[in-house]
């Protein structure tokens, strides 16, 4: 039997990430040697006592329902952590724990859109975005974040791109699938134009924690008060505690939205899975040791292989600055090895280098590829030094 599919089904489209992985997966049980460099998650496992508390937690009975919004021990260590990381100081009807920052957005769009309301992706943009912004009835407007300008939006570029139907602005610093961050004196103007034009700021900051070298992660609505009212900020323990598969995350901000976001949850969820709270709170209010370690370990990994990357013929690269993506631009690469687009040349890297990345189409920006760190040293380095041979033997053709 053929069944009829919503039209809000009907047009989502699937995500590129998957489909490349599912590629490379099906090679490997074939036995090919694939290396994936396509991971949206960090490679360690969730520190120990993080799996501990949770443990305690099912052993001390703590298996039923929680609040919508999530356990008051869960709030307050996130308001302590917004305290110590940010200043800032939130409610706990101003916080709503869901279940990850992915579903926390979802829930979001929901409650604030409209039909026919527009919500502005900068691009290279996040693959979520722009479908759960659609499945809101919301209509994605995007704006360039050219490379040489380090894929940031300009507030020359937001203005012009704001029209009486504008309600957010989507800001992920740092950002997915660049790894670049906005400067301070950056989100201060385009802040200012978010407060004249009146656009609320959706800030997406789940990479918070990854961030190397001199750089410096500052969130918007630390920058005023007028700021952090007009802020939803979105947050969660995926990247930071290495925790993806628990599905904890979290917004903070105007409590009128995040009340709606409680009462959506309710009749959607319920709540967030009650061990991975518990796990949550231990995640904050016990060592950050464990943070810092595997922020280090990306770090060094990031040193090594940006330059064995951009010595790559065609190759040119932003360095980022934060989350454990790179995202060369190898146009010239596939050009110069025969190929008609970067999506062509992606599918070659699997097929002949057997190294799996994703191709930047599904990030709005189709010059560009994009390649995950987050995988041992070693096979890094086998793996970038593979593209190159692949990329060396053709031009050489
Ligand atoms: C930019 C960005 N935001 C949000 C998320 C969602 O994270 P979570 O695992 O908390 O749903 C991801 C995950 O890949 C991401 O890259």
């Amino acid at each position: 039997m053929a069944i009829k599919l919503a039209n809000r089904v009907m047009a989502l489209t699937p995500s590129t990430t998957l489909a490349i992985t599912a590629k490379a997966k099906e090679l490997k049980e074939k036995g090919e040697d694939v290396i994936g460099l396509g991971a949206g998650e960090p490679d360690f496992n969730t520190p120990q006592h993080i799996l501990d508390a949770a443990v305690k937690s099912m052993n001390e009975g703590h298996t039923k329902y929680t609040p919508s919004a999530g356990l008051p021990a869960l709030k307050k260590a996130i308001i302590n952590k917004f305290e110590t990381d940010q200043g800032l100081s939130y409610k706990p009807n101003e916080v709503i724990v869901g279940n990850g920052a992915k579903h926390v957005l979802y829930t979001l769009f929901q409650v604030i859109l409209n039909d026919g309301d527009e919500v502005i992706i900068p691009t290279p943009y996040w693959v979520s975005y722009p479908e759960q912004v659609k499945l809101a009835g919301g209509v994605p407007v995007y704006v360039d974040g050219l490379e040489q300008n380090h894929f940031k939006i300009t507030p020359q570029q937001l203005k012009e791109a704001i029209t009486d139907k504008t309600k957010a602005v989507i800001i992920n610093s740092p950002s997915n699938p660049t790894g670049v961050l906005y400067t301070e004196k950056e989100l201060i103007e385009l802040g200012k134009v978010c407060l004249e034009e009146d656009i609320l700021i959706v800030s997406d900051e789940i990479y918070e924690k990854l961030v190397y070298g001199s750089a410096q992660h500052v969130s918007i609505a630390q920058l005023s008060p007028d700021l952090k009212e007009q802020t939803i900020v979105i947050n969660g323990v995926s990247k930071s505690h290495s925790m993806t598969g628990w599905r904890i995350g979290y917004a903070a901000g105007n409590k009128q939205v995040i009340e709606a976001m409680t009462n959506l949850a309710s009749h959607s969820t319920s709540n967030p899975t009650t061990t991975a709270q518990y796990a949550a709170i231990a995640a904050y209010n016990g060592s950050q040791e464990p943070v810092e370690e595997m922020r280090q370990a990306f770090e060094k990994r990031l040193e090594i292989i940006y330059d064995k990357l951009v010595a790559i013929p065609g190759f040119t690269c932003v360095k980022p600055q934060g989350a454990f993506y790179l995202y060369p631009n190898v146009k010239n690469a596939a050009e110069l090895t025969g190929f008609n687009s970067v999506d062509d040349f992606v599918e070659a890297l699997l097929v002949e280098a057997k190294v799996a990345v994703i191709p930047g189409s599904g990030f709005g920006t189709p010059d560009n590829i994009r390649l995950s760190y987050a995988t041992s040293l070693e096979q890094l380095e086998k793996a970038v030094e593979r593209i190159g041979q692949f990329v060396t033997a053709k031009v050489n053709i």
